[in-house]
């Protein structure tokens, strides 16, 4: 789909979409279309009562008198002191679904906003080409078959705005955050026969070309620096492991070396969880083809800071493994060294996220001394019980870090939730045999046990773990996010960057 920016003339082919303020209230670019209609638009609205103009309706005019185009539709807009950033791409999502599911392949999205608006008309324009273009992802490429009606037929988005030059600069910032989220749900989207440690690292290693510096660490470094941990999930499978470094360095060179510490970013990088010997059941197993999806916002994210120039430094790193049942895989019981030297009873090979991270923390604390850390990790299936496909989870040793996540998550619409850590959950993760087991005793608090086992691997610095296992994949279409592959956390942690760190 080819979007583009130009000044409003009448169109005269595809679709045109006017704004309607509620309370039917038309926007200068509907009052101009009811003029070139003798009243078409009029007549629709009082023939459709419960139009109202709220946000998210929509009222198609099929084939409307005097004008060549093939359809009219009236985009509900709310109230005009509300429709900001978060409205205008909702709509341009909404606008591209219904528009497909017309047939229409051509459309014209003349929507103005007031004086006083929270947007300017560039602002508008570009946020709604955003969502358009958030909504039109597709992971087709393995569909040889399909038919033309099974396709996206709109090809052709133009927004007319009296301001296309400067919605056109508006825009560039947000189609590069378009491509990394799209980067990130192909790479979620491939299944593990595809992307497995090995060619998720090479996928990683692509950041080179725009600048990052890539390291990417075989089994054999691995041994050498003693992520035991890591590899006794990795030794069940035929695929090796890896753990990728990703390095960005865009923070203005200064003397003073606190300057040069790295915000840090680890991601959960499983690219198939059978569970290991404590296997899990076969219906919806290969749901866990996704559940490398942290270590994919990582390198969406570091492939965004290093597109657009982001004037911080940041290292991203992902723990790379398959998690498989075999001869040669970890029993259960089993006790292993990580690299922080603390032993770890596996007393279920099906918590394997948590022993990835925690020698991935360990390495990168030790590595990089970062000013801060955040992990994302699809870890437990507890928290979609306790907070749904609606938040991800937050875990914080610092409340800053942690209020930050959140506002960061309020303004593009990827929010959080923070739960708790206390030493009296971490009682429970000591072991009898070893420093600390990777479950607790039953079923209880599974996502703040799974947090409190992290925890164990973190020294004094600020961090925060994100359990994003509700949140990777959606079984539905929403606004701007087909279902499918989400990119959860790119967004919000590019928001997070912006909003606190380039800035000070
Ligand atoms: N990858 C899973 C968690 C998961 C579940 C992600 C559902 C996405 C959807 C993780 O490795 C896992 O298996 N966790 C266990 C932990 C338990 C054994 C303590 C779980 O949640 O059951
Ligand atoms: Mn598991
Ligand atoms: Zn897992």
């Amino acid at each position: 789909m080819k979007i583009s920016f130009a000044e409003p003339d009448q169109p005269c082919s595809g679709a045109v979409i006017v704004g309607v303020w509620e309370e039917a209230m038309l926007t200068p670019a509907a009052r101009r279309l009811d003029e070139a209609t003798g009243g078409a638009i009029m007549r629709a609205l009082s023939a459709a009562p419960r139009f109202n103009g709220k946000k998210d309706e929509l009222l198609p005019i099929i084939g409307p008198a005097n004008l060549l185009v093939s359809r009219v539709v009236l985009a509900g807009l709310g109230k005009p002191n509300l429709a900001d950033a978060r409205l205008f791409q909702h709509l341009g999502g909404n606008l591209v679904a219904h528009l497909n599911s017309a047939g229409e392949k051509e459309a014209t999205i003349a929507i103005d906003v007031g004086d006083g608006a929270p947007l300017d008309q560039a602002g508008a324009a570009a946020h709604l080409a955003f969502g358009a273009r958030l909504r039109a992802y597709r992971f087709d490429k393995y569909k040889t078959k399909q038919k033309p009606e099974q396709k996206a037929s709109l090809d052709r988005l133009t927004m007319a705005t009296a301001a296309p030059d400067a919605a056109e600069r508006a825009y560039q910032p947000l189609d590069k955050t378009a491509s990394a989220v799209f980067f990130t749900r192909d790479l979620v989207s491939e299944p593990s026969n595809v992307i497995y440690p090995e060619t998720l690292a090479a996928q990683a290693a692509t950041l080179a070309d725009l600048g990052a510096t890539v390291e990417i660490l075989d089994e054999n470094k691995l041994r050498k620096l003693g992520m035991n941990a890591l590899l006794g999930v990795a030794q069940g499978s035929a695929r090796p492991p890896r753990v990728v470094a990703i390095e960005w360095h865009g923070a203005a060179t200064s003397g003073d070396p606190n300057c040069r510490s790295p915000l840090a970013f680890i991601g959960k990088g499983v690219t198939f969880d059978t569970g290991g010997i404590s296997i899990k059941p076969a219906a919806g197993m290969a749901d866990m083809k996704w559940d490398m999806a942290g270590s994919a916002v990582v390198i969406g994210l570091m492939q965004l800071l290093a597109a657009r120039k982001a004037k911080i430094d940041a290292v991203g790193l992902v723990g790379l493994v398959e998690n498989m049942p075999s001869g040669t895989a970890q029993r259960p019981g089993d006790i292993v060294t990580s690299m922080s030297g603390q032993t770890i009873e596996v007393l279920n090979t099906d918590a394997e996220g948590r022993l990835v991270l925690a020698d991935v923390l360990w390495y990168c604390q030790d590595r990089y001394k970062p000013r801060l850390m955040i992990d994302l990790a699809t870890l437990t299936g507890a928290v979609v019980v306790a907070l749904g496909h609606h938040r991800a989870g937050l875990f914080s040793n610092n409340d800053e870090l942690a209020d930050r996540l959140i506002e960061a998550g309020k303004a593009v619409g990827e929010e959080v939730w923070r739960l708790p850590l206390a030493d009296s959950y971490d009682r429970e993760i000591d072991s009898d045999a070893a420093d600390v087991k990777n479950i607790g005793s039953g079923r209880a608090g599974g996502s703040i046990l799974g947090a409190q086992f992290l925890q164990r691997f973190v020294n004094d610095v600020p961090w925060a773990h994100l359990d994003i296992a509700g949140m990777a994949w959606s079984s539905k279409d929403t606004a701007t996010v087909p279902k499918g592959a989400t990119a959860f956390g790119v967004r919000l942690l590019d928001q997070f960057v912006a909003r606190y760190y380039e800035r000070e």
